[in-house]
């Protein structure tokens, strides 16, 4: 201890004096290439606890669950750099546009509760989110999957049809070439009625409160509607306002902090005149 406290006494009378590389013969501890180590690097070395790097799960081990071919379609999803498009040619990826595997691994796991017979998702892309709920429907041997994407085809060049394409279960997959405000008030009116709800479309304020007022009618008593990208103040705030105006949706504890689930618990019966005040997000008050 006398030999730490004597190094650390000259250390400072060393920084004090405007000299941090140590002189020769003191109680500085040699290193073995002959030069001296500065008190920050031997108290980060030697003094502080050593904290463990945190480690992630890797994605083989977050994804054992999946039965192939979706466990190989999304493993060699994750790991590319570029993907297979419609037109036969590969294009670069983006690699923010997608969950996560413990994102999609909650909906699998979700969906497989559930036993889920019809899921819906606003925003496909490169079909991420869709192999999972795929996925589900395999492992349950019951379920349809509808994915909405006006882009699809112009901006993400048909990359996500190619992966449905891959699992060979297209016969349980519709993809909805259309905006969701469209393609929501279509599936209303033909009576459609969906288990598991993802929205992860446009991410501006007012088209995710659109699409949430538009799904929530398509979301059967019981059923779950999912926000994703909780980071973001337009989520959030949507958020808020479901929370606080919206009694038929109760919020459900995930523990996934990039994601809220709200399950539908009956009609909305609120009066025609019904505003409670919610939190903006912005204000640093409407996140979780
Ligand atoms: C974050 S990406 C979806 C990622 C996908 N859910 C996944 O995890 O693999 C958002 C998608 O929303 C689509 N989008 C944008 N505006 C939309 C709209 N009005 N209706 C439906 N989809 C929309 C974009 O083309 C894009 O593919």
């Amino acid at each position: 201890m006398k030999w730490i406290l004597s190094y650390l006494c000259a250390g400072r009378q060393r920084e004090h004096d405007g000299d941090t590389g140590g002189r020769a013969g003191e109680a500085v501890p040699a290193r073995g290439d002959g030069k001296r180590m500065s008190v920050k690097s031997f108290i980060a070395r030697h003094l502080r606890p050593q904290r463990p790097a945190p480690q992630l799960p890797p994605i083989e081990e977050a994804l054992a669950p999946l039965a192939e071919p979706f466990r190989g379609v999304l493993l060699s999803m994750y790991a590319a750099g570029s993907m297979l498009g419609s037109d036969g040619r590969h294009h670069p990826v983006d690699t923010v546009t997608r969950i996560t595997p413990t994102q999609g691994m909650r909906f699998f796991e979700l969906c497989c509760s559930m036993k889920a017979d019809a899921t819906l998702e606003v925003g496909f892309a490169y079909g991420f989110s869709t192999m999972y709920f795929l996925a589900a429907a395999a492992a349950n041997g019951v379920g349809h999957h509808t994915a909405i994407d006006p882009f699809e085809e112009s901006d993400w060049h048909g990359i996500g049809l190619v992966n449905v394409r891959a699992t060979g279960l297209q016969s349980s997959f519709r993809y909805v070439n259309d905006c969701s405000v469209h393609a929501a008030t279509d599936l209303a009116r033909q009576k459609s009625a969906f288990d598991v709800i993802f929205i992860d479309g446009n991410h501006r304020l007012d088209d995710v409160l659109v699409d949430f007022y538009l799904c929530a009618p398509l979301c059967r008593i019981g059923g779950l509607v999912i926000f994703d990208d909780m980071w973001m103040s337009s989520i959030q705030t949507v958020v808020s306002f479901v929370r606080s105006n919206r009694h038929d949706f109760v919020e459900e504890a995930v523990g996934d902090a990039r994601i809220s689930v709200f399950r539908r618990t009956g009609e909305d019966l609120r009066r025609w005149d019904d505003f409670q005040p919610f939190a903006v997000a912005g204000n640093g008050r409407a996140g979780r």
